[in-house]
């Protein structure tokens, strides 16, 4: 009977022994899997550039002496899906900007593509760009730059120009033409969109959301359960331009007056082709080498340098899409 019960106890333990030996298995298994999730998590941010990558084709418009333009391409570690243009002629900008003839020997070395002389209110009638498709259209800190006093006609004249520039950008953006089944993500940020846009016809303030990306690497917008809404984490990451998405218009400008008075939303309202997506700040120091320009041009020891005509007004980036593509 003794001999029973003591064999029983050590089956007992014996059994225990097993569990625990399968229960650790079980734990370390996790672990790994979790271990793995995380390096998974942490290749992808690094990979990621904020809003732009290697899958897109971008057009950038207004450049002062293209440090934009080449620390972009620096960053992308290729120039090669990057045309960057100005208003100014050839001749002018270099006399504008004295740096700007070694920053665009720079980017064209890394395969970048320089236009002089376009006028974003005239892009689709100009040849070389009216025949192209852009997943991402960029104006950085747009200003006429007329020099007038009055400031509700200075306001005016940028609005006329903000107003031309999306009614032709929108005309030269991607469409993603798969057939979409409407996912979750989808729903939410078309749900959000239209909350904000009634919430900011309702109060004519804004209403939006703020992300910083080096808190949030890769993450631009969230809905209240953290997912991301307007940028998908699953695109594939090859290096290769896709050109079957929807297209965005980005506008970086400062926070404050007169900025304020553009109401650029209710300028894209009015061009009747966008809607806005989101907001995202807009850090200098996200693109290494970039140095802000004034329209009328640059003189060392004149002109205030290490871009401190924006780093201290909270510039954003709006980010528009055409209408069409937040319906489907
Ligand atoms: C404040 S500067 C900003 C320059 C540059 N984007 C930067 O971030 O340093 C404004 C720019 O808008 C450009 N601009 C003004 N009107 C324009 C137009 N109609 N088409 C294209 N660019 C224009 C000016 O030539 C100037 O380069």
């Amino acid at each position: 009977m003794a001999k029973t019960k003591k064999t029983t106890l050590k089956d007992r333990l014996k059994q225990h022994l097993i569990k625990y030996d399968k229960i650790k298995k079980i734990e370390k298994t996790a672990n790994k899997i979790q271990e793995a999730a995380k390096a998974k998590k942490h290749i992808q941010n690094h990979n990621k550039i904020q809003l732009y990558s290697t899958q897109d084709k971008i057009l950038l418009i207004g450049e002062g002496n293209f440090s934009f333009a080449k620390s972009l391409a620096e960053k992308l570690g290729t120039g090669k899906n990057i045309l960057a243009t100005c208003l100014d002629s050839e001749k002018d900008l270099f006399t504008k900007y004295e740096d700007c003839q070694d920053i665009i020997s720079r980017f064209k070395e890394l395969g970048g593509t320089v236009m002089f002389s376009i006028d974003c209110a005239k892009l689709l009638k100009t040849k070389a760009i009216k025949n192209q498709k852009f997943t991402k259209i960029v104006f950085n800190f747009p200003h006429a730059g007329a020099g007038i006093a009055d400031k509700d006609r200075n306001v005016r004249i940028n609005q006329e120009l903000l107003l031309s520039f999306f009614n032709e950008a929108s005309g030269l953006l991607t469409n993603d033409n798969t057939p979409k089944k409407i996912t979750k993500k989808k729903k939410n940020l078309q749900k959000n969109i239209k909350k904000r846009s009634k919430q900011y016809e309702e109060s004519d303030s804004e209403v939006e959301t703020e992300v910083k990306s080096s808190e949030n690497p890769g993450l631009l917008d969230f809905d209240e359960n953290g997912d991301d809404l307007g940028y998908e984490d699953s695109k594939p990451q090859t290096n290769q331009i896709n050109t079957n998405v929807d297209g965005e218009i980005h506008v970086t400008l400062k926070s404050g007056e007169p900025y304020d008075s553009w109401n650029i939303r209710s300028i894209a309202k009015k061009s009747g082709k966008i809607a806005i997506k989101t907001t995202v700040k807009f850090d200098v120091a996200e693109y290494p080498g970039y140095e802000h320009r004034r329209t009328l041009g640059f003189k060392t020891g004149l002109s205030v340098g290490e871009n401190s005509e924006v780093v201290n007004k909270s510039p954003k980036t709006f980010v528009f899409v055409r209408k069409e593509s937040l319906r489907s």
